[in-house]
């Protein structure tokens, strides 16, 4: 298969189309390679080639039939035009329409046409010229990116030229909005994901055609449109004002603000304040119902502090460095309300949230975190509270009540599954109780049972700290942008602890009530395992809160 890539944009292979082209391209050759075939393809770079314009004088239908006067590298794109199986016409929109030396490559068609007049069976325009060479079987893609936020109705005239060039439907499309925006390495998470599905698009046009549904993933917008303008009138880094230049730091600092999704606001306005520690500069953010402001005076006052080098930050919006490792390797701080750095891809990590063509979650970076996958099927803990719960509330006091009602929470503990997701956890419990039941049921002592399940459900909580994921941070990380959270290492501190915690408190529970119950003083039993867990409760609360603010601020190392 020979592919033929004309790249008219002059920013040659630093343009945001030819990104586009290149991906679809990939997916082009994925496809010709995996049905057995190799892909040619010639690239060609418009603003490199020597292309006069038309002269009109229509030599290349009498004179000399089918040859240009004109002695300049138009000759040799025509004779590539030829030996393509596919065109692929990358260039930028340019008031509404392809930019000028494209627009001359375009008249300088007129050779591959003859001369004479036909009537046009799809009906465009009011007549056409027959191709002078057989064209049959040959295949044209237009890709392109513009710089408003949507491509809805900005391509009429060049698609209205294409209809008459080619015929309406007889090429495939990928036309992208806000294409500036795939030269912004810190939104790279949300076009990167974008471009998965340009891949997509190539392996299924080679295939045959660009389905229906990746051609709906091409038509979305990258960012909404209010981000988008917000953002990218401030990437010109021009004060609104004076129209002087301003500071990078301010320009790169107002970019972050223009992602704050407002629909994030709980009813709280927050100042996110930011010390560029190498620069001396700081700058706040005001998050409110409305949406963001940028405050250069100082005149607000900080909720959050972040303190950090401006490279640092930069280098974390980009997603070259983690933020979450970062801040837990102390190389920057934050000082103040530390719950808008939990709430961090609420506030400003959603809204060009996608995952990628086949699925997988993108990384992160200014744009996309990896969300909540499947967030509709959480793990909840009650799965595998109730049962214990339902067997320590019972089994003490009625032992054959006890153990029918820890039966019977186990079997219906799985109806909650079908909305939550089942972790191991769930099942130990599961297994774990109704073992315990039949034990009492059998007529076993009720003391050892009662005690035996205070520490198995201890060991668990404890045991799992051993493991890659804590207890507590299998249900809790669904709280915290899912499993991007897992790789925070404050958070997995934080569980760690915590899970910890909780399995050592129920191993004394354990002997306790061992304890309690051989000196007869079971009734007291009630209350002091309500009473434990209750105060761990409100400490696992306040802790959350406390230790990874009180780590983030740089204490505690
Ligand atoms: C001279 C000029 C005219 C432009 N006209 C339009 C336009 O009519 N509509 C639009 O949405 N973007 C317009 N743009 C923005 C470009 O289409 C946009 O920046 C595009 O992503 C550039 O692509 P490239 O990097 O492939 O050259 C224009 C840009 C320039 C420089």
């Amino acid at each position: 298969m020979n592919i033929l890539v004309i790249n008219a944009s002059p920013k040659g292979k630093r343009s945001n189309s030819y990104r586009l082209t290149k991906t679809f391209l990939e997916g082009m050759t994925e496809e010709e390679e995996r049905s057995g075939g190799k892909a040619h393809v010639t690239e060609l770079c418009v603003k490199d080639l020597e292309i006069g314009p038309c002269l009109g004088c229509f030599s290349c239908w009498k004179q000399t039939p089918g040859e240009c006067c004109r002695k300049d590298d138009m000759e040799r794109v025509l004779k590539l035009q030829l030996w393509a199986d596919v065109t692929i016409w990358s260039f930028p929109l340019y008031y509404y329409s392809v930019p000028g030396p494209l627009k001359n490559l375009i008249d300088r068609q007129l050779p591959l046409v003859l001369p004479y007049m036909e009537e046009r069976e799809d009906g465009v325009g009011c007549g056409s010229h027959p191709t002078r060479y057989d064209m049959t079987g040959k295949r044209t893609a237009l890709i392109s990116t513009c710089g408003f936020y949507s491509a809805r109705n900005n391509y009429d005239s060049v698609c209205s030229m294409f209809d008459h060039i080619c015929g309406k439907g007889t090429y495939e499309t990928v036309f992208c909005g806000q294409g500036e925006l795939f030269a912004v390495p810190e939104l790279s998470s949300r076009t990167d994901a974008y471009l998965a599905h340009v891949r997509k698009a190539g392996r299924e046009f080679l295939a045959g055609g660009i389905r229906e549904e990746t051609r709906r993933r091409l038509e979305e917008l990258l960012f909404p449109k209010e981000t988008f303008e917000a953002m990218a009138d401030a990437s010109w880094g021009i004060d609104r004002m004076t129209g002087q230049k301003e500071e990078e730091s301010l320009t790169f600092t107002r970019q972050m603000a223009a992602l704050y999704r407002k629909d994030a606001w709980d009813g709280k306005d927050r100042v996110l304040e930011i010390y560029y520690t190498d620069l001396d500069r700081t700058y706040q953010i005001l998050l409110g119902k409305e949406g963001s402001r940028v405050c250069t005076d100082g005149s607000l006052s900080a909720t959050t502090r972040i303190e950090t080098t401006y490279t640092l930050w930069r280098k974390i919006a980009e997603g070259a460095v983690d933020g979450a490792q970062a801040l837990a390797e102390h190389r920057y701080r934050v000082k103040g309300d530390f719950g808008l750095m939990t709430r961090w891809d609420d506030f400003f990590g959603g809204a060009g949230r996608e995952e990628g063509a086949d699925g997988e979650a993108a990384s992160d970076g200014w744009g996309v975190p990896a969300g909540i996958l499947e967030p509709d099927r959480k793990p909840v803990m009650s799965g595998f509270l109730i049962p214990w719960i339902v067997f320590w509330a019972v089994a003490p006091i009625r032992p054959t009540t006890g153990g029918m009602a820890g039966i019977a929470a186990c079997a219906l503990a799985p109806l909650l599954f079908v909305r939550h997701r089942r972790t191991i956890y769930d099942l130990i419990s599961g297994i774990g109780v109704a073992g315990l039941s039949l034990v009492v049921l059998c007529g076993l002592p009720v003391r050892g049972a009662v005690c035996g399940s205070y520490l198995l459900f201890g060991l668990m909580w404890l045991l799992s700290c051993l493991g890659s994921i804590p207890l507590s941070a299998s249900y809790s990380m669904y709280e915290y942008g899912g499993k991007t959270a897992l790789r925070n290492p404050l958070f997995m501190s934080t569980n760690r602890i915590l899970t910890a915690a909780w399995g050592v408190l129920y191993l004394f529970i354990g002997l306790w009530t061992f304890f309690l119950m051989e000196g007869g003083l079971g009734w007291m039993m009630g209350l002091t395992n309500i009473v434990a867990p209750a105060l761990m409760g409100g400490f696992t609360a306040w802790f959350q809160r406390w230790y990874p603010a009180r780590r983030a601020a740089g204490k505690g190392r």
